[in-house]
């Protein structure tokens, strides 16, 4: 592939042994080369960087940030990385930050970087132009789809062959480069690409907005720091002979070491300078010294490029300069021997050999010069028409502002700022809003300001904080958003009112702060009733948030509303976007077949739009419905076809996470457990800790991590999913999922009051009707783990226990009944079915009939992993009932099946206890038969001796056994004693050896893991 060819010509210009390369018709005979002609020391950076990119090379993805002062040696370590990689074939994209008094120009290192290379791959439109005006919420900013597009389009470079992107002086650097650099260094996972990043470490003064960025990436450790140290005395004698082509005389040495500092580039200028006489007394002075030498008019020329960008044009230093062609030709010609400055002759631009000489010149520019020069290079960038250009558009408001014309600076400032935004520069496109915010009242006000801007102060408010609500700056969005409002007479201008009402109204819910819906109700008040697409978004608006917050009738006929009137004016993604929510909300209120439409309809009118966001929204909220109403495959499906379209857009970590969490909801509930934990996994690995969009992921992952006994992951997924759902305004399924992973997890672990609290919790928690199975599943858990407390407590004499795990029982039944009973949905009746099954354990009848209808109704829904629990229970109570043993041994044959068969460890482990304990043979492949001799009176000729006892995989002996059996009765040491006809301190010492045996802290917790082995029931008491 050919990559960039331009910019390799520019990378060999601005880094390493260039300066004998001719660059155009500029460049002079030369004679003595200023720049080192040999690479000096470095040895360990070197190998630290080629290990770097050997790393890369190898497929994972690699960053080295370089810091050290100006001058000491980045570029061209830099250069000397770029050409081996070459060598080795890699393509490289280099990228330099521009220098504009302080101010980022949006992107420009990678514009700069990709010039080129979008052509040669030929990256498909992802989709989503066009009229896809975002209708949907916040943290899936465009930037971020822009992010993750150049982000695949990196990954794509590194299939073909290694890459190296380097972006050099970052200190410079805009905001929006630097999130996107941020971003690349924590997503980047696969390809061979080797990331290069500089900057001035001198530069970073406390807040220096790079230092947080910095602090970013070390947090991640993702990146390799490369700090570079000036030069020591051997080096700097080993750069001046290269620089002289013999060895220079040690005093010379010395005395350039020391006035340098050993700062490579002032070993040079010193050189330089020592060579025509005696050493300057300053280095600022030993810079400007070497420009004095020169005649007026090549001063003149470096003048004026001082006061331009990193580089400037021939033609505009020209116009600039306003000297005649061929004095110009003749000064920089001057300028370009004495290598002061430059020439590119790929673009015919000329720069600073070092932005240092740079800095220098402009530091030496009387103030009115520089106000002139400024105010030149305004007046013939404004004449090149660049307003739609983000870098030149930047370029232009910068000089008008430098050079004091804030009449011209205004509008200067808000065409940047627009040119910004539509390069999704959007912390950019804020800042230049807010500064023309600034030169509008500084220039006299609305009278003055609105002509020439071309938009009053609301609608520059206005989108100043839609900038900045796309930057991330929510807070400061409410903020402009509300100025702007009060610079409206509503009376006067209600469509208006209403439309930044809505956004404003918007951008409350992003911040999850309270008044956003108000404010929704407020826009719908506001906004004129003849149908406009404005009364279209804020009736959507307001529909969504009723929808959100599970008031569904209302939502309903606010969409109804919302579609009619954007039909009338035919608002299509305003329509779609309505008709979302609409189906959304009408499924909950038992109009599935009308809801799923609806949400078809949506989906097909926003592909057919090309609105990718609204398509993946409507996949989203499609295989959730489809999941809930028991049709797993078909959820399944449309998520991967969401995934599809999410991934194409740029979407891939954001809906396509949210898709891929519903999808594996479906799998886990299919009991297809690997594929939901590989699909997980995948999305996972693209988001890191603090990703908002792994939310779903981290959801289904904690419930999958609690059934396969992966205990301490899904609690971890659970407090991670906790946090990270704390402020976003989201699904009210959240929080009792998360709590019955919680609550699982305990009930496994016999901590009986733990998992009643996480059932109470996730109900407390709960903000609208329970729909997700799920979330459902709490209602079972929480009767199971009080049936189990009816146990303990009847075992242990402790009344009041009982009677207040009946009272909690009683109340979790009459939710199962009012959230599940008399719906058609088979896996409603099934759960249902299961509860009033364990509802007969808290009555202290465990009742084979209740369960073994709990495993028919779980047969006909197709959920495997409640239908072997069903099963499981259905066996434990015939066996306890000294029912059909045929009928029980089959049901726990089919249970363990069904365990192995999902990876369900803790289930699986349960079901071979009660085989052992019920002597019931589970087949060859089972890891466990019969119990031991005696535990049941009623053997079945199967037992075979080897089988350990109850309690051997804990590593207690038969005597331990015995006393724990006791212990989990509730019995005293005393108690214990005369059972077993051992004195009351050897039963004190078989109980400690016991509690350390188990990793349990007291008596209680130890008998419920005897009740959990089912030690408590088998066995005949004393
Ligand atoms: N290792 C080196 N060997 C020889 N010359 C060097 C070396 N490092 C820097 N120089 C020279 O010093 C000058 C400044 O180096 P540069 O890489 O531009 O500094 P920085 O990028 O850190 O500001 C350049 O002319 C460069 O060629
Ligand atoms: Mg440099």
């Amino acid at each position: 592939m050919t990559v960039v060819t331009l910019n390799q010509e520019r990378a060999g210009a601005t880094a390493g042994s260039f300066a004998s390369e001719p660059a155009g018709a500029i460049l002079g005979d030369m004679t003595a080369t200023l720049t080192s002609p040999t690479f000096v020391g470095r040895t360990e950076e070197l190998a630290r960087l080629a290990a770097a990119g050997e790393r890369a090379a190898a497929g994972t993805p690699t960053a080295v940030l370089i810091g050290g002062e100006a001058g000491v040696g980045k570029t061209r370590l830099v250069g000397e990385v770029v050409a081996a990689a070459r060598d080795n074939g890699a393509t490289v994209l280099i990228g330099g930050c521009v220098e504009l008094g302080g101010e980022g120009v949006p992107f420009a290192p990678l514009i700069e970087a990709l010039r080129g290379v979008v052509q040669d791959l030929n990256v498909a439109d992802p989709g989503g132009g066009g009229p896809a005006l975002s209708t949907t919420p916040g943290p899936w900013s465009e930037q971020g789809r822009l992010f993750e597009l150049f982000l695949g389009l990196l990954e794509r470079l590194g299939e073909e062959r290694p890459a190296v992107l380097v972006v050099e002086d970052l200190h410079w650097a805009d905001r929006s480069t630097r999130d996107l650099l941020a971003y690349l260094v924590r997503n980047l996972r696969q390809g061979r690409l080797l990331l290069v990043l500089t900057y001035r470490s001198d530069e970073l003064h406390r807040r220096h907005p790079l230092r947080p960025f910095l602090a970013e990436l070390d947090r991640g450790r993702r990146v390799e720091r490369l700090e570079l140290a000036r030069f020591g005395r051997a080096e700097v004698a080993a750069q001046l002979a290269g620089i002289q082509g013999a060895p220079v005389p040690a005093d010379l040495a010395e005395r350039i070491h020391a006035r340098s500092g050993g700062n490579a580039f002032f070993v040079e200028e010193l050189a330089a300078a020592a060579a025509d006489g005696d050493l300057p007394p300053s280095l600022r002075d030993t810079l400007l010294a070497r420009i004095e030498l020169l005649g007026e008019p090549a001063q003149q020329v470096l003048r004026v490029a001082a006061a331009a960008g990193n580089r400037v044009d021939h033609d505009l230093l020209a116009e600039v300069a306003g000297l005649p062609e061929a004095e110009l030709l003749a000064a920089l010609r001057e300028a370009v021997s004495a290598q002061v400055l430059l020439a590119d002759a790929a673009d015919g631009t000329y720069g600073f050999r070092h932005a240092l000489v740079k800095e220098a010149v402009y530091g030496e520019l009387l103030p009115g010069e520089r106000t002139r020069l400024h105010a030149r290079y305004a007046a013939a960038l404004a004449a090149r028409d660049v307003a739609g250009d983000p870098g030149p558009a930047a370029e232009l408001a910068w000089h008008w502002y430098a050079a004091h014309d804030l009449e011209r600076a205004l509008p200067a400032a808000v065409a940047a700022g627009l040119a910004a935004e539509r390069a999704f520069a959007f912390a950019e496109a804020q800042r230049q809003f807010e500064r023309a915010l600034e030169l509008w009242e500084r220039t006299g006000g609305d009278g003055q300001a609105e002509p020439r801007v071309g938009m009053d102060k609301a609608e520059l408010l206005a989108r100043a904080g839609e900038a900045a609500a796309n930057s991330g700056a929510a807070e400061r969005a409410v903020a402009l958003v509300r100025s702007a409002l009060a610079e409206i007479d509503a009376a006067a201008e209600p469509l208006r009112a209403a439309q930044l009402t809505e956004r404003l109204a918007f951008h409350l819910r992003i911040v999850g702060r309270p008044g956003a819906f108000e404010a929704y109700q407020e826009a719908v008040r506001l906004v004129p009733p003849a149908p406009s697409e404005a009364r279209a978004r804020v009736l959507a608006g307001l529909g969504q948030t009723l929808m959100l917050r599970a008031r569904f009738a209302e939502a309903a006929a606010v969409c109804e509303e919302a579609i009619a009137v954007a039909r009338q004016v035919g608002a299509r993604v305003v329509e779609g976007h309505a008709l979302n929510s609409l189906g959304t909300a009408i499924v909950r209120l038992d109009q599935v077949a009308r809801g799923l439409a609806c949400l078809e309809d949506a989906r097909r009118l926003a592909a057919g739009l090309g609105a990718a966001k609204d398509e993946a929204r409507a996949c989203v909220n499609l295989s959730d419905i489809l999941e809930d109403l028991g049709r797993l495959q078909e959820s399944v499906d449309v998520a991967a076809e969401g995934m599809e379209v999410a991934g194409a857009a740029g979407l891939r970590r954001t809906f396509g996470a949210f898709l891929a969490g519903n999808a594996a909801s479906s799998l886990y509930n299919l009991g297809r457990w690997e594929e939901a934990t590989s699909l997980t996994g995948a999305y996972l690995e693209l988001g890191d800790d603090e990703d908002l969009n792994t939310v779903t992921l981290r959801q289904t992952r904690a419930v999958l991590d609690a059934g396969r006994g992966d205990f301490a992951a899904a609690l971890a997924h659970v407090a991670a999913a906790r946090r990270l759902s704390g402020d976003m305004f989201i699904a009210v399924q959240y929080p009792p999922v998360l709590s019955a992973a919680e609550a699982e997890v305990a009930a496994w672990q016999g901590r009986l009051e733990e998992a009643a609290a996480a059932v109470a919790g996730g109900l407390a928690a709960l903000q609208g009707p329970l729909t997700d199975l799920r979330a459902c599943m709490l209602l079972a858990l929480g009767l199971r783990v009080e049936a189990d407390r009816v146990a303990l407590a009847t075992a242990r004499h402790d009344p009041d226990t009982v009677a207040d795990a009946r009272l909690v029982a009683a109340e979790l039944l009459r939710w199962a009944g009012g959230a599940l009973g008399g719906s058609e949905v088979a896996w409603k009746r099934a759960l249902l079915a299961t509860c009033e099954a364990e509802w007969a354990r808290v009555q202290g009848q465990d009742d084979p009939g209740a369960w073994l209808a709990a495993v028919a109704a779980w047969e006909a829904s197709g959920h495997p992993y409640p239908l072997a629990v069903a099963r499981w229970r259905a066996a434990g109570a015939l066996l306890a009932r000294r029912g059909d043993r045929a009928r029980a041994a089959g049901l726990l044959r089919q249970a363990h099946e069904g365990a192995v068969a999902l990876g369900a460890g803790p289930l699986r482990g349960e079901v071979e206890r009660l085989a052992r304990l019920g002597r019931v043979d589970l087949g060859r492949d089972a890891t466990a038969a019969a119990g031991p001799e005696g535990a049941s009176p009623e053997g079945d000729g199967h037992a075979p001796a080897a089988e350990p006892p109850p309690g051997a995989e804990l590593g207690l002996t038969p005597r331990e056994l015995e006393v724990l059996t006791l212990v989990a009765e509730g019995r005293s040491n005393r108690q214990v004693a005369d059972a077993l006809f051992i004195s009351p301190k050897t039963a004190s010492v078989h109980v400690s050896n016991i509690l350390a045996k188990l990793g349990v802290a007291g008596r209680v917790e130890a008998a419920a893991v005897a009740h959990r082995l089912g030690l408590t029931g088998g066995r005949p008491g004393p």
